[in-house]
């Protein structure tokens, strides 16, 4: 496995391989690597016959106020993790290269952005929607992989492709969970074991909400009641939203009709942890 840390370095070995007509793939992560982000590197491997992962802890998409700087790295372990999936490339930019002093250019995808997780961290999906278009336009992906865990992350990304009729293949793939339900997530490396049970109420109250729809209720007010119930049971957890939204505008529904996104973000500890299901009806 080579690892690239220079934008330029990556670029050849791209443009490179597009003349050799190699199929690229690339799964952008922050890195802390776990089975999720695992999953979309099989998923990847799949796809093409040339694999980067970027690992990239972005500055701007975390506010001031956020965990920038405890967020969890482990490069040494990534790049074991890696290497045994047979991954091509290991692209690591150092911030001063990705955000040099006078950048001043940003992707703002407009009506998604402020939804569910944007109302809370602001200026986020800015910072995602940028280092995203960035890592495209350097590494010059055919297909790009990312998880459904972050859904709105998802879509907004899509939208951004679609909008600036941007040359890459936006996959999706399902959410990794362990044993007990508790969706992957670099952050729950924050959780004491007390919390990571705490956490379990996550997952919990979507197979309530699934099983409530399932007995046929269909009414957005009662189903989100429900899962709140259900988090809020145990003294650790603080939510912050619990929403039904249409999975594609993500804006609030009062009903399901066909299906609705569910989507929670909740507080457990210095953990801010999300979680969401598609209800069927
Ligand atoms: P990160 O949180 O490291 O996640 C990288 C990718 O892994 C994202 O596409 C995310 O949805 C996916 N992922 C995380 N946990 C998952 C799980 N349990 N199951 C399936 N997929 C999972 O998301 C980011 O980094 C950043 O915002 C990034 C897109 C890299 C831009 O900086």
């Amino acid at each position: 496995m080579r690892i690239i840390d220079q934008i330029r370095e990556m670029r050849c070995w791209s443009e490179a391989g597009r003349r050799e007509s190699n199929h690229i793939v690339l799964v952008p992560t922050m890195g802390f690597l776990h089975e999720g982000h695992l999953s979309l590197v099989r998923e990847g491997r799949k796809r093409g016959d040339r694999l980067v992962v970027s690992v990239f802890v972005n500055p701007t998409q975390f506010a001031l106020n956020e965990d920038y700087t405890a967020y969890p790295r482990d490069l040494e372990r990534d790049r074991g993790l890696l290497e045994k999936e047979g991954v091509d490339v290991l692209f690591h930019p150092p911030v001063e290269k990705m955000f040099p002093k006078g950048s001043q250019t940003t992707v703002e995808v407009e009506r998604l952005s402020p939804l569910l997780c944007g109302a809370f961290r602001l200026g986020h999906f800015r910072g995602v929607a940028t280092v995203v278009l960035k890592l495209f336009n350097i590494v010059r992906p055919h297909v790009a992989i990312f998880g459904s865990k972050d859904y709105q992350q998802l879509q907004i990304i899509r939208r951004m492709v679609e909008d600036l009729n941007f040359d890459v293949e936006v996959v999706g793939s399902p959410i990794v969970r362990g044993k007990d339900g508790l969706a992957m997530s670099s952050r729950n490396a924050y959780l004491s074991q007390e919390e990571r049970q705490a956490a379990l109420s996550l997952s919990r109250s979507l197979r309530k909400a699934e099983s409530l729809v399932r007995q046929g209720e269909r009414e957005s007010g009662r189903i989100i009641h429900a899962v709140r119930a259900e988090i809020e049971k145990g003294p650790l957890a603080r939510v912050e939203y619990v929403s039904l939204c249409h999975p594609a505008s993500l804006e609030k529904v009062e009903k399901i009709h066909d299906e609705a996104l569910l989507a929670l973000a909740v507080w457990i500890g210095k953990a801010r942890l999300i979680d969401n299901t598609i209800l069927k009806a």
